[in-house]
């Protein structure tokens, strides 16, 4: 029987080949840190985000939280979905800030200007501290069409907006990337992202000055690149390793290669759902999208569990919701904004699936997944 995974590790032989013959240069030189290829990835992912800096680090969850610091969040209040992944709402905790969730839209999987508008009012009605600015998920990679008019919005307040950009590579509106739409972004490439480092994470900014904080909060808090022992900021050793920048280098340059396959794929489904009256969440209005999640409505009547046992028996293994539980829901977090309710992220985060859409996948392998989504939830 076809069996269509969710995650797919886009390396070919040639890679493969490619990566062995840098490492051993890497090993030759024995530069394993800081080195030539965290140079070369910073340039190229700077240069292909369209932004003036990139600092690499090792891990998204890092990069979030370096980001937050550089803006000094500490003793403020920070707006953030309450849909998104754990590291956003750890990030703003470590960084010494307080996490203000936000709901979210069931067409974008993400908040609303409303919602953004509602909840700073809310807040700075029960409480002193003030606002700092908004930690915001692209979610699936999806920029939301109220994107660029939330950040004016935003900006015009005198609060930041920060993107947390872990799903978005290659995600464009109105002609910008993601991670170059509002005021500094974090990528990460965990493994299951759409490209990786194996672990590994990247800021984007525009300002010299957060160029060089950032540097500097990876490497112990050390300026200017130093080796001695003069610590100016409370960093950590967060750097990326030089295998790990070899391995950025190879999966950056077949990035628009693999952004392609993914949009094919999730073109023919899309075509699909939208011919069967299936609703999922749309990137039509985008330039481009990452295409990391398909994420589709369950029906009404209909239970996410048992729709994905009927895919998994017919061979289309979803992968992980974007996400199954909110923050608000995580023990984790218990105590974060006490007694408020979430309605969106309570309706959808368990009522939705994300069947596979990878790299790796056929247009037969698409059109498969199409066939089985669509019989299975019309
Ligand atoms: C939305 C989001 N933000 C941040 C992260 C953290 O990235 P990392 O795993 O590289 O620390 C992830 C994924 O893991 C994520 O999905």
């Amino acid at each position: 029987m076809r069996q269509v995974k969710p995650f797919y590790f886009d390396m070919t032989e040639a890679d493969i080949a490619a990566y062995a013959e840098g490492s051993a240069k890497i090993m030759r030189s024995a530069t394993l840190i800081l080195g030539e290829q965290t140079t070369q990835f910073e340039k190229a992912f700077a240069e292909f985000i369209g932004v003036k800096h990139a600092i690499s680090c090792n891990s998204g969850s890092t990069a979030l939280e370096f980001l937050l610091r550089i803006k000094q969040v500490a003793g403020k209040a920070v707006l953030v979905p309450t849909n998104t992944n754990f590291a956003t709402v750890a990030a703003i905790i470590r960084a010494g800030g307080e996490a203000v969730y936000l709901d979210m839209d069931k067409r974008t999987f993400a908040p609303s200007l409303a919602m953004i508008r509602e909840a700073i009012a809310r807040h700075r009605a029960s409480s002193k501290k003030p606002v700092a600015g908004v930690m915001w998920v692209h979610i699936g990679g999806v920029v939301s069409p109220e994107f660029p008019q939330l950040v004016a919005d935003c900006r015009q307040q005198g609060l930041f907006v920060l993107e947390d950009s872990a799903h978005a590579h290659g995600s464009k509106l109105a002609d910008v990337m993601s991670g170059n739409l509002a005021d500094g972004a974090a990528f990460s490439f965990f493994p299951t992202k759409v490209m990786t480092t194996c672990e590994g994470g990247m800021i984007t900014t525009n300002s010299d000055e957060e160029d060089h904080l950032a540097r500097s909060f990876r490497n112990q808090g050390k300026r200017g690149m130093n080796y001695g022992n003069l610590h100016h900021d409370f960093g950590n050793s967060a750097r990326i390793t030089e295998p790990g920048a070899l391995l950025g280098l190879i999966q950056l340059k077949k990035l628009p290669q693999m952004l392609a396959r993914r949009q094919a794929c999730y073109t023919i489904i899309a075509r699909a759902l939208d011919k069967a009256g299936l609703s999922y969440v749309s990137t039509k209005h985008m330039d481009a999208a990452s295409q990391y999640k398909l994420i589709v409505h369950v029906p009404e009547g209909r239970t996410t569990e048992d729709l994905k046992k009927r895919l998994n028996e017919a061979g289309v293994i979803c992968g992980g919701g974007v996400y199954d539980l909110p923050c608000h829901k995580q023990p984790v977090f218990e105590g974060v904004c006490a007694g408020q309710a979430y309605p969106g992220a309570e309706r959808w985060c368990p009522n939705h699936l994300c069947p596979p859409l990878t790299s790796g996948m056929s247009d037969d392998d698409a059109a498969y997944v199409a066939e089985m989504l669509v019989k299975h939830l019309s």
